[in-house]
């Protein structure tokens, strides 16, 4: 039932290039329906012109079985092609609509989703629907159509030499149908380990300080070791069902042609039969175990293909969306920042504990620059994430100038809140890349211009490349202060009316502290700001101060009022004299 419902949607990934798949179903059945063709000519040539020693006739039949082949081959060539281009443009398609649909995702999918199985849905999964077109379906259907031709053509020609011919046949089926089943098994079962692979393989190698750092090596080569051998065993038991399987086809079919010969070379010397007719038959009987054994193949094909759409069309189906039905487009950002009594969980389930944000209110004027502040885990990032609809809250109202921020479409909101997250991300790719992301319309001027502004141009002078600067994989190349510049520049760029900066926890020198400071302040100017502030100095230069505790605000107010107030602050995040 599920699995009619698959192959629907496998089909209709096709109906783009549905002329090409009909030419090539055409083409396949063409093909399948001249097989008897050539061992007919074969027969004639032994029986009629052989025997009365025409070599003029022979020479004429000769002519014809090379025509028949050169029709064969151009047709076999054509299929080959049409079929994997297909396919080919089917895979292209999916991925990129896959991949546009995974953009869409709001980030709690990815934050409980391991990358690696998103790689294999993308990358092995995808290939898996595309077999289904290169080498499943129709080839299935030539299959079967081969033979019942080839079939018919024996019972026209002879009906108890084709009776004796196919004896061994359902013996064939019965051992098609067991290998059949436990290739599918072991099938499944490889396609498992293989995304168990692809995972591992990807967290450590992301993780790979980690585990020399803590010298987890061995731990980690024998979890791995252990991985690689489940993928093993899961590739040898279906090699096992092929080296059985194969050798079992070739004994019947030579039980066949035994037979064949046997009852065949009597009616020869009897006279019932003639000598064309065995040798057609013989031939017959190749063309009916290939399709057989091929058959269990496609089968094979068509199921991991099954498998694979199922993976592949769930995440398709998976509506994990941020919901962008705002139209509200007038808002022109001023920056006026409410938060009224927001409450807001990471998970769906609304248990009391889950509650991150327990009742948040707040009111940030245009231009205003707000620091937060409040030790680890108690909800600042959750707070500021809110505002770039990263996540949605449960309960109560955030609103920017007065429009609540669902009501705003999505595109605008983004491109006017500008972040600088405590993780910096970095692509492998140029530096130019990593501050304009691709935006065309950010020239160099703009970008250098950015790296005077935060303080970014001395480093990035050091570097002979300059914006070329290939950073590598997640900005390896560089260090956490100066990833941390870059990450300013790209706001600074993007020109955001709205400004959310999480400062990175991690200590960086007194240097690079002075440049960061410097950078924070030409950032925030002239634009309404929310730091998560780490360090004193970026608190005590904002215009207000917002102490997050466990998932609410329990003070707030400018750093004079809250040191005289002796309260949380005072006592906890105060301390430092004041300079
Ligand atoms: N993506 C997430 N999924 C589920 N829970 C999360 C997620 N991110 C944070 N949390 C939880 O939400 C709570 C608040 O986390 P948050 O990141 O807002 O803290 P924070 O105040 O920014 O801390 P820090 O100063 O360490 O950055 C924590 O208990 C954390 O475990
Ligand atoms: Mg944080």
């Amino acid at each position: 039932m599920i699995k009619n419902k698959t192959l629907k949607l496998i089909l209709s990934e096709v109906k783009p290039y549905r002329t090409r798949f009909t030419v090539t179903g055409v083409l396949i059945l063409l093909l399948s329906s001249i097989v008897w063709v050539r061992p007919a000519l074969i027969q004639h040539a032994v029986d009629v012109e052989m025997a009365n020693g025409d070599y003029e006739g022979m020479l004429k039949v000769f002519i014809a079985i090379v025509g028949v082949l050169l029709l064969e081959a151009l047709l076999k060539y054509r299929v080959v092609y049409l079929a994997n281009w297909v396919a080919l443009s089917v895979s292209l398609n999916l991925r990129t609509k896959l991949f546009r649909h995974l953009m869409a995702f709001r980030l709690r999918f990815y934050d409980k989703t391991p990358v690696g199985k998103l790689v294999t849905r993308l990358v092995s999964d995808v290939d898996g629907i595309a077999n289904v077109f290169s080498n499943g379906l129709l080839n299935a259907i030539g299959d079967i159509l081969t033979l019942v031709v080839v079939l018919i053509a024996m019972l026209v020609i002879d009906l108890q030499l084709t009776f004796f011919v196919i004896l061994p046949i359902p013996i064939l089926l019965v051992a098609t149908r067991i290998f059949q089943i436990h290739i599918k098994k072991s099938f499944a079962d490889v396609r498992n380990q293989v995304s168990n692979m692809n995972e591992f393989v990807q967290e450590h190698v992301t993780g790979m300080h980690i585990v020399q750092a803590y010298t987890r090596e061995r731990v980690e080569e024998e979890k791995f070791s252990d991985l690689n051998k489940k993928h093993q065993d899961a590739n040898v038991s279906s090699i096992k069902a092929f080296s059985i399987f194969f050798p079992v086809v070739e004994m019947l079919s030579a039980t066949s042609v035994a037979l064949l010969l046997w009852l065949g070379i009597g009616g020869v010397v009897e006279g019932d039969i003639t000598l064309g007719v065995v040798l057609q038959f013989v031939l017959y009987v190749f063309m009916l175990y290939r399709p057989i054994r091929q058959l269990a193949d496609r089968f094979n094909v068509l199921q991991m293909g099954i498998i694979n759409a199922e993976r592949v069309f769930n995440l398709l189906l998976e509506n994990e969306s941020v919901t962008d039905e705002g139209t509200n487009s007038d808002v022109t950002f001023e920056g006026k920042i409410e938060f009224e009594d927001v409450w807001f969980s990471y998970e769906d389930t609304k248990s009391p504990e889950s509650w991150v944000l327990k009742g948040v209110s707040f009111t940030i004027e245009p231009g205003e620059t707000v620091a937060f502040v409040g030790s680890t885990g108690a909800g600042k990032s959750s707070i500021i994430g809110l505002l770039s609809r990263f996540y949605d809250f449960q309960k109560g109202m955030i609103r920017i100038d007065g429009v609540d921020i669902r009501e705003i479409p999505l595109k605008n909101l983004r491109a006017n809140v500008g972040v600088v997250q405590q993780e910096v991300f970095l692509m492998s790719d140029t530096l130019r890349a990593n501050v304009s992301l691709h935006d065309g319309g950010i020239s160099d001027d703009e970008i250098l211009a950015a790296a005077e502004t935060v303080g970014a141009a001395e480093f990035i002078s050091k570097y002979p490349e300059g914006l070329d600067l290939d950073v590598r994989e997640r900005g390896a190349m560089l260090s956490v202060g100066q990833r941390q510049l870059i990450a300013f520049m790209r706001a600074y760029v993007a020109k955001p009316r709205i400004l959310i900066l999480d400062e990175a926890t991690s200590s960086i020198d007194s240097e690079s502290e002075r440049l960061i400071q410097k950078a924070t302040a030409s950032i925030t100017k002239g634009r309404t700001s929310l730091i998560v502030a780490h360090r004193l100095s970026t608190i005590r230069y904002s215009d207000k101060i917002c102490v997050v505790k466990d998932g609410v605000i329990v003070e707030s107010g400018t750093h004079e009022e809250l040191v005289k107030k002796k309260g949380v602050y005072h006592s906890s995040f105060f301390l430092y004299p004041v300079d």
